[in-house]
């Protein structure tokens, strides 16, 4: 698509009073990733970075979920509806010099970018001044209706709220999909006959349609038949039937690129996450993120896993949680492993049941198998972490590191005062509390001497 030929306005400047929440509904989330994410990347392969959004009620939440896109939000302060919206990003959208401005309700995140290219270049074909996408769902419910007249020329949209059999004629089950390809030159003329003389008291977009029909116009509908991908979100039973549809499409693309699933309806794989084929997930599963697993990889249920890699090979075992970690290959994790940011473990090394490791690189084949915190530290390749050490990384008011060399071991229940060092090789002897540097090979005790005394009273 040439680039040149239309740029977009995203609508999302709405409270979706229907979805009861204190923030904007377009921030709602599918698979971890929010609804305009999702407008976002179907426009991109047709519009590039040629996309205006209207923002409006917490205008600050959206921009801020966005900073890349951000010169291109203009604010609508009064969410007076959508005619209103578009009327407040005109100015704008003639500055672009485009021939077409492609508007989308930002409540539309099933909508794929194949799609979005498809009418771009029907559009294009037919010349068209307005032309919008209708869709023939099993409901008409409260979508907007469109009305054509006896040789099937589009006539209208009327809102729900204000259609009425008398006037209008039977409900034809066609309804407005809530996005538009409008000729800038030709709209531009229409926009301020908009009224807000309805049921709701809103300036609407869909008013423009027979606007321009009575002025003569091109105006054209594309129907997408009773497509699902381009139901608009207003309710928190829409936007779990919409995840549901978008979690089935997720997996079934996964499992035909050949990576297995178990109990494949609870794996939940976000939009932005890569799996290698050969990779073996068993559900309820889920995945965010920027993750990406590796081919032979195993995640086993209840793992979570946000923004974090997994490379081949290695096994993250039963209610395990990741989030910005790195696992190497042929690693073990879990069962009840809780990896928090910065945690790297390098090939073949192991973090076992109730472990929690922050910003802290095990080497390869370290092992920290039991009931450990490991955090702000860099254990050596080989070293053995006995169950129940702990690294006391702070003070209270800074955080100070833990160094332990190359194949050290350290005895159960060992607290590591940081900063401290402890050398390639050394010992630390159970129970100990360790506050001074330990040398290449020696051993560290800290620890109270045992002192046994006998509780029976001799016979004099
Ligand atoms: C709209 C259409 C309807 C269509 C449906 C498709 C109108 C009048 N009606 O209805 O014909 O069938 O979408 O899903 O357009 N918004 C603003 N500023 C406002 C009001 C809304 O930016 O002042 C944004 C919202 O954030 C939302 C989008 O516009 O993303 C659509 O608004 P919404 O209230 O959801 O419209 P619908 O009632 O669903
Ligand atoms: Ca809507």
């Amino acid at each position: 698509m040439d680039k040149s030929f239309a740029c977009a306005l995203v609508l999302a400047g709405g409270k979706g009073t229907r979805m009861h929440s204190d923030s904007p509904k377009v921030l709602k989330t599918l698979l971890g990733e929010s609804m305009l994410y999702y407008v976002y990347k179907a426009l991109k392969p047709a519009l590039g970075e040629n996309v205006f959004t209207i923002v409006g009620f917490e205008s600050g939440q959206v921009e801020k979920a966005f900073p890349d896109m951000k010169d291109r939000f203009v604010l609508q302060e009064e969410q007076l509806g959508t005619g209103h919206a578009l009327q407040m990003g005109w100015g704008r959208i003639k500055e672009s010099g485009n021939e077409y401005c492609l508007v989308i309700n930002g409540d539309t995140p099933l909508i794929q970018e194949q799609v979005v290219t498809d009418f771009l270049e029907a559009v294009k074909k037919e010349g068209a001044d307005l032309s919008f996408m209708s869709i023939t769902p099993d409901e008409p419910s409260a979508f907007g209706r469109v009305t054509r007249d006896k040789d099937g020329q589009v006539t209208a949209i009327v809102e729900a709220k204000d259609y009425d059999e008398a006037v209008h004629g039977p409900v034809s089950g066609e309804v407005n999909a809530g996005i538009y390809c409008l000729r800038i030159s030709a709209v531009d003329s229409l926009l301020s006959k908009l009224t807000n003389n309805n049921k709701s008291g809103e300036y609407y977009i869909t008013d423009l349609v027979d606007l321009a029909v009575e002025c003569g116009m091109n105006v054209t509908a594309v129907n997408a038949g009773n497509s699902i991908d381009l139901m608009g979100i207003n309710s928190p039973l829409e936007l779990a039937k919409a995840e549901s549809a978008l979690r089935i499409r997720t997996a079934e693309k996964l499992l035909e690129s050949g990576v297995t699933l178990h109990n494949w309806e609870s794996v939940v794989v976000g939009p932005g996450v890569e799996i290698e084929p050969g990779a073996e997930i068993t559900g309820p599963c889920e995945i965010y993120g920027s993750s990406k697993i590796g081919r032979g990889a195993v995640l086993q249920s209840h793992v979570r896993i946000v923004d974090s890699v997994v490379d081949s090979g290695a096994i993250i075992k039963a209610y395990s949680h990741l989030e910005e970690a790195k696992v190497g290959c042929d690693c073990m994790v879990g069962p009840y492993g809780r990896l928090r940011p910065g945690a790297v473990l390098e090939e073949e090394s192991k973090v076992g049941n109730f472990v929690e490791v922050k910003k802290a690189v095990l080497g390869k084949g370290a092992k920290a198998s039991h009931l450990t915190y490991l955090g702000d530290s860099e254990i050596g390749a080989g070293t053995n972490i006995g169950a129940g050490t702990i690294t006391c990384n702070y003070d209270g008011v800074n955080k100070h590191k833990t160094v332990i060399g190359e194949g050290a071991f350290i005895g159960s229940n060992t607290a590591l005062v940081a900063p401290v060092t402890i050398g390639k090789g050394a010992l630390i002897g159970a129970g100990s509390t360790i506050t001074k540097n330990v040398k290449d090979g020696d051993l560290g005790v800290a620890r109270g001497k045992q002192v046994n005394i006998s509780r029976t009273s001799k016979k004099s």
